[in-house]
């Protein structure tokens, strides 16, 4: 017989969440017109809205709080995380920024202009931003297997290396400044990418002689993954697989508030010289000086041991196996989630749960409405009101799924906010034929309108 996992720390300090009634509940989301951004967050028990910035830190983070050097110039907590950075991923040059956007805005500014295209495994929101803005265009190459929540494909973050191949061949090498890997896959639900593709796609990119960078928010959850499904990686260590996987690529943006274990930090790190000159003008403009970077010295001396922190194997365990209990207890209910589960969160699908609610009445929305209405647990709507109103035509885009992100925070809640969590969702499954009416829109801003938009009851 196996041990079954358990966390590899105890608890040293808790924080209060307060359990709430249902009739205060339905009182605070009408006051905040049925949008789940406008809570306070003291009136959410259970808060999945985002794994970003929202883990807890250890006592050994804390420490190097304490320890920061806040110099303006040279700060010993900069080469703390400079050398850290340098051995955990490999890459040579290394700038800090202050979260993830901010590493993309640097790269970008120095990389992509006008009319270019930038491939990739369906970057994120706020990647694609910075690739429009700059009058540029994100190319989705993932695998198709990756749109059917119930197609149980191991790595479904992969890239079509076909689909990539296209791309390369009809544009200009100068017009695709470099290829970007998204490991774990967000937006195809914090799925991974295997070993075997990323190598792959490396090689394509050589072949045509094309960088290749890593969007590498949640680095070590895509490692574990690798460890625990791709043949050949079973025995090896988290790190070693962290190292290899680096070693297929010319750089990385990363947003710290993931795999970083911190709540606030982001950074850039690669090989190239003359793209690292470059992006340190932008990056003095925009973050800061090259030692800080728009960072707390405590911060950057916390992120060096977060990052040593995340890329261990037990702790990794208890992580992801945290969101596979959750989501093995919601598939015991019968309630439809996405499969295979992913690192960070589950992912609800709304049309199979509530399809007697009209897609034009936005049912991902009333999922996570509901959700909250009935156990004060916050996720997020990724569908009609996320997919925005197309450009020229305003009329709302319906994309192929509509879902509700419960993203799980890291080292923060225990299994048994997990039970609560599904027992929730649970009650909600078995009255789900009740629910016949949606949310009517009110108010809403031209373009990102999810996050203040403002709905009536239908
Ligand atoms: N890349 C990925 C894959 C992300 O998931 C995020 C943020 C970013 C980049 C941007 O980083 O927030 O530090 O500026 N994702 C958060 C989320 C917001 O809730 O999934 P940031």
């Amino acid at each position: 017989m196996e041990l079954p996992y358990a966390e590899p720390y105890k608890i040293k300090m808790i924080e209060h969440i307060k359990r709430s009634t249902k009739n205060q509940r339905l009182k605070w989301i009408k006051k905040a017109h049925y949008n789940l951004f406008n809570l306070a967050s003291e009136n959410v028990f259970i808060d999945l809205l985002t794994d970003s910035g929202t883990g807890a830190m250890s006592d050994r983070q804390w420490a190097e709080m304490m320890v920061g050097d806040e110099s303006y110039a040279g700060s010993s907590s900069f080469k703390k995380l400079k050398k850290t950075v340098r051995k955990i991923t490999g890459f040579k040059y290394f700038l800090p920024t202050h979260q993830g956007r901010a590493a993309e805005n640097v790269l970008f500014s120095a990389m992509v202009k006008e009319g270019d295209v930038v491939p990739g495994n369906s970057h994120f929101d706020t990647t694609k931003g910075h690739i429009e803005f700059r009058k540029a265009s994100a190319i989705d190459c993932t695998i198709d297997e990756a749109f059917d929540t119930s197609n149980m494909h191991p790595f479904k973050g992969n890239i079509d290396i076909n689909k990539l191949e296209v791309v390369f061949k009809k544009y200009p090498k100068e017009r695709i400044p470099f290829v970007i890997l998204t490991i774990t896959c967000n937006s195809a639900g914090g799925q991974p990418v295997s070993i075997k593709n990323i190598s792959e796609v490396s090689k394509l990119c050589k072949q045509y002689d094309i960088p290749l960078y890593f969007d590498a928010a949640r680095f070590s959850e895509n490692a574990y993954f690798i460890k625990k499904r791709e043949v050949g990686y079973e025995n090896k260590t988290i790190k070693e697989i962290v190292k290899e996987v680096f070693s297929y690529g010319d750089g990385m943006t990363m947003s710290a508030k993931k795999d970083g274990l911190v709540n606030m930090g982001g950074f850039i790190a690669l090989n190239n010289k003359k793209v690292y000159k470059e992006a340190t003008v932008f990056n003095i403009m925009f973050e800061g000086f090259i030692t800080y970077g728009g960072m707390n010295g405590r911060d950057m001396g916390a992120l060096a041991v977060g990052l040593e922190e995340s890329t261990e194997f037990n702790y990794l365990e208890s992580r992801v196996e945290q969101i596979a209990y959750l989501g093995e207890k919601l598939v015991e209910y019968g309630v439809p989630v996405q499969q295979p589960f992913g690192g960070h969160a589950i992912f609800l699908d709304a049309n199979k749960f509530v399809p007697t609610i009209p897609r034009e009445e936005f049912r991902a929305q009333a999922l996570a409405l509901e959700l909250y209405v009935v156990g004060g647990i916050r996720g997020v709507e990724i569908g009609t009101i996320l997919a925005d109103r197309d450009p020229i035509t305003r009329e709302n885009r319906y994309p192929e799924l509509e879902l509700v992100r419960l993203a799980v925070p890291r080292r923060t809640y225990t299994n048994n906010h997990m039970d609560y969590v599904a027992a929730t969702l649970k009650m909600i499954y078995n009255t789900r034929e009740e629910a016949k009416s949606g949310y009517k829109i009110i108010n809403e801003a031209p373009i990102m309108r999810h996050f203040t938009i403002e709905f009536d009851k239908i």
